[in-house]
């Protein structure tokens, strides 16, 4: 399976590494230059060690990328995490980064697109172009903790969140243990 892991300037940067750590060479990698700096302001991790964990590393800004196209074949987009900037011009159409045009073409090649925003509280604004993208196909799934299950760790909760989001991508893990009675 091909994923592309976008990663825009919200915070919970830690949220797209530990989803590249389990893809591994299944994932490429794009970031925004807010997710570079994100990144090392909130975590341990430097984005040039981060590089080496994907297949493949894209500029943002290289819209000649063969991934801009729908004639790649790549199975998913997952944006994690994903900035309001960056999810209201997706639900607009507009692709004027390689993060929003690989969006626009899970959305017109009907493939799988997860977006996982982070802000809190959220406009009317962001909310009404949350539910557009949900009609759209997309899934959103905000980095809500499962209370129920107890999280004893930030990196419990994370893992969970990852875990979700490989469910929606089909693929096995271990990286929660499911609810039971
Ligand atoms: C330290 C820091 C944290 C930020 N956290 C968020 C956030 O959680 N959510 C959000 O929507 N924007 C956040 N922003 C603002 C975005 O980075 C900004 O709107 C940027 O233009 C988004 O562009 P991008 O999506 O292309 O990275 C943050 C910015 C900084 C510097």
């Amino acid at each position: 399976m091909k994923v592309i892991v976008a990663m825009s300037g919200a915070s919970g940067a830690i949220i797209g590494i530990r989803l590249l750590e389990v893809l591994g060479k299944n994932a490429v990698l794009i970031a925004s230059k807010n997710a570079k700096d994100i990144i090392e302001y909130e975590t341990s991790y430097s984005y040039e060690a981060l590089a080496d964990v994907p297949s493949k590393v894209y500029d943002n800004n290289n819209l000649s990328a063969e991934i801009a196209s729908g004639t790649s074949k790549f199975d998913a987009v997952v944006i994690a995490p994903c900035s309001t900037s960056t999810l209201s011009k997706i639900a607009c159409g507009i692709g004027d980064n390689l993060i929003t045009r690989v969006a626009s073409v899970a959305l017109k090649e009907r493939r799988k697109l997860i977006i996982v925003p982070r802000e809190t509280p959220l406009s009317p604004v962001v909310l009404k172009r949350m539910y557009e993208l949900s009609l759209m196909g997309a899934v959103i799934m905000p980095p809500v903790p499962a209370f129920y299950l107890k999280p004893k760790s930030v990196d419990e909760i994370v893992n969970y969140l990852v875990g979700k989001i490989m469910d929606h991508l089909g693929l096995e893990h271990s990286l929660y243990e499911p609810y039971t009675e």
